[in-house]
């Protein structure tokens, strides 16, 4: 039997089978087992002699049984080394590198821009109250000015916000003016009840700046301003101030990028008159700085809203705003720096 069994183990070619035989030989049932219970009926002097003989063979037995296993695993593994083995010498698979948004490369490179000139970046909730989107920025209820922002309410109190202003007001309450000046940008998503076309979307985005000090002037608004379009457009485009009308600025400006990518006519972008709103600005009107606890007597300062999506329209001549938004990889990876 114990030639037999030698020859079996040695025989045996995968690690299963050699748990087979092993619980055929030395498990419960097997004949080991079998002769080590049938001691009782044997007499006292041959008891040790069959013991120590059973014992031995179940010794031998199990240690030719571990040495297979250990010789079964170890093929086993030298076969899985090759099986795995790498040829470090063919080409790689190309790994698919996301990038930035366009937005989030153009909302970047103005936080850059600003960080450098001492600002600092605060964002704001865009579900806002009533009094922060419009009260405390000088638009009370029935203010008919609040038509120039249709915008999507959850309740009476409660509304998506329609401009980045609101983070004004709340940066002014909490600023310690003795400390020194407020400089921030707000960049952010905003919403109006806007028709989508090729340059409106109900969902757009902002960023807001804001500069409050004493003595400050439009001339630090439009050297800001001027800094700013020189940064994201250099010389290829001519930049227009308009007098215009916010209520949370007086006076208020808003200004214009020659609209390159489509002069004349045809053009979905700015209507034929080469010219595309980029941004509204102005000096922070006295009832803003007075509502947010500061006193207009000796502040005063200069804010400005402007349109990310409509930076990038410009400088990649985009020329429909709802490619921004539709998340087809083949319009957004054209926008990856590393290529
Ligand atoms: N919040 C204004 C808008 O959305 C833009 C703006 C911001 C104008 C700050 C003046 C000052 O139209």
């Amino acid at each position: 039997l114990e030639q037999k069994s030698l020859k079996d183990i040695k025989e045996t070619v995968d690690l299963s089978k050699l748990n087979e035989v092993r619980v055929n030989l030395l498990g419960k049932k097997g004949p080991i087992t079998e002769v080590l219970r049938g001691m009782r009926e044997l007499s006292k002097e041959e008891r040790p002699k069959v013991g120590s003989f059973a014992n031995e063979v179940r010794d031998n037995l199990t240690e030719t049984i571990e040495k297979r296993r250990s010789e079964l695993e170890q093929a086993h593994l030298e076969r899985k080394l090759k099986r795995e083995s790498i040829d470090v010498t063919l080409p790689g698979k190309p790994v698919a590198q996301g990038n930035p948004h366009v937005i989030q490369q153009i909302i970047d490179n103005i936080e850059d821009l600003f960080l450098g000139m001492g600002y600092q970046v605060v964002e704001g909730p865009e579900v806002e109250t009533d009094r922060y989107n419009f009260e405390m920025m000088n638009l009370p209820k029935d203010h008919p000015a609040r038509d120039m922002q249709d915008t999507f309410y959850i309740t009476d109190e409660i509304l998506m916000r329609s401009q980045t202003s609101p983070v004004q007001a709340r940066t002014m309450e909490k600023h310690d003016f003795s400390k020194g000046p407020l400089k921030m940008i707000s960049p952010g998503v905003v919403y109006r009840r806007d028709t989508d076309d090729a340059t409106h979307s109900h969902q757009f985005h902002q960023i807001e700046g804001l500069v409050i000090d004493k003595h400050i002037t439009m001339g630090d608004l439009k050297g800001t301003l001027e800094t700013l379009a020189q940064e994201l457009f250099g010389d290829r485009f001519e930049v227009r101030l308009r007098p215009s009308y916010f209520p949370f600025t007086e006076p208020s400006v808003e200004a214009d990028v020659t609209c390159f990518n489509c002069m004349g006519e045809g053009c979905k972008v700015c209507k034929y008159t080469g010219w595309i709103e980029v941004l509204g600005a102005g000096m922070v009107h006295p009832n803003v700085l007075k509502m947010a606890g500061v006193d207009p007597e000796v502040y005063g300062g200069f804010a400005f809203g402007l349109g990310p999506d409509r930076f990038a329209m410009l400088r990649y001549g985009v020329d429909d705003i709802r490619n921004f938004y539709l998340n087809d990889v083949r319009f957004l990876s054209q926008f990856n720096k590393r290529g």
